[in-house]
């Protein structure tokens, strides 16, 4: 089975609709890490009683530094695969390039469409909404290969707080059954 590692920094609404099926997932969560001290995410974690630490970007004096601590810690729990679950840090190309199509990320946009930050807030405006699942790749932010992408509708009278909510129903419904799909190359007929 492989081993992945989940990468927060906030709510972790995604984080835990993989935890929850961790059962059925043909995969080992071995940690969830965040970046930022305090996360809501990471209580959520320890009730699923996964390993779950903050590495704090603030405390390193530089990104590759950081990211040099962030790797031997992945190392340390053997990890094949990085979710990443509203991590809001850019990793960086060199970083990316060790993990070839072996992290993934959940975007609250129809990529190409509305990349990076505000995505939900530019997307209601353009009146078009959803989400993707994608590699994370060298290269522009949310630009890796799209693995999958479903639409969300936009309601009368929707805010981007009422929007984004309903756009992570949706995620959490779909994140886990893709990783598990993908990381277990099981065939993606029945999306
Ligand atoms: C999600 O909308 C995801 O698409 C984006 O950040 C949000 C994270 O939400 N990358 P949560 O922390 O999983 O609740």
């Amino acid at each position: 089975m492989k081993n992945i590692a989940i990468l927060i920094s906030g709510s972790g609404t995604n984080m835990e609709s993989i935890l929850r099926l961790k059962d059925e997932c043909n995969f080992n969560i071995k940690c969830v890490i965040s970046s930022k001290v305090g996360a809501e995410g990471l209580t959520k974690a320890r009730k699923y009683n996964i390993d779950a630490n903050t590495i704090d970007r603030k405390i390193y004096s530089t990104k590759d530094l950081f990211e040099k601590v962030l790797k031997m810690i992945l190392d340390d729990y053997n990890v094949n695969f990085i979710v990443l679950a509203g991590y809001m840090l850019i990793l960086s190309d060199d970083f990316v390039k060790m993990y070839p199509k072996r992290i993934f990320n959940i975007h609250p946009s129809l990529l190409p469409d509305n990349p990076g930050l505000n995505a939900v807030k530019k997307s209601l405006k353009s009146g078009r909404a959803g989400f993707t699942i994608h590699y994370v790749e060298p290269g522009e932010v949310d630009s890796g290969e799209i693995i999958f992408q479903k639409e969300v509708q936009i309601i009368d009278g929707d805010t981007t707080q009422s929007l984004h909510d309903r756009i992570k129903i949706n995620e959490n419904e779909w994140y886990p059954k893709v990783l598990d799909h993908v990381i277990n190359s099981k065939p993606m007929s029945f999306l």
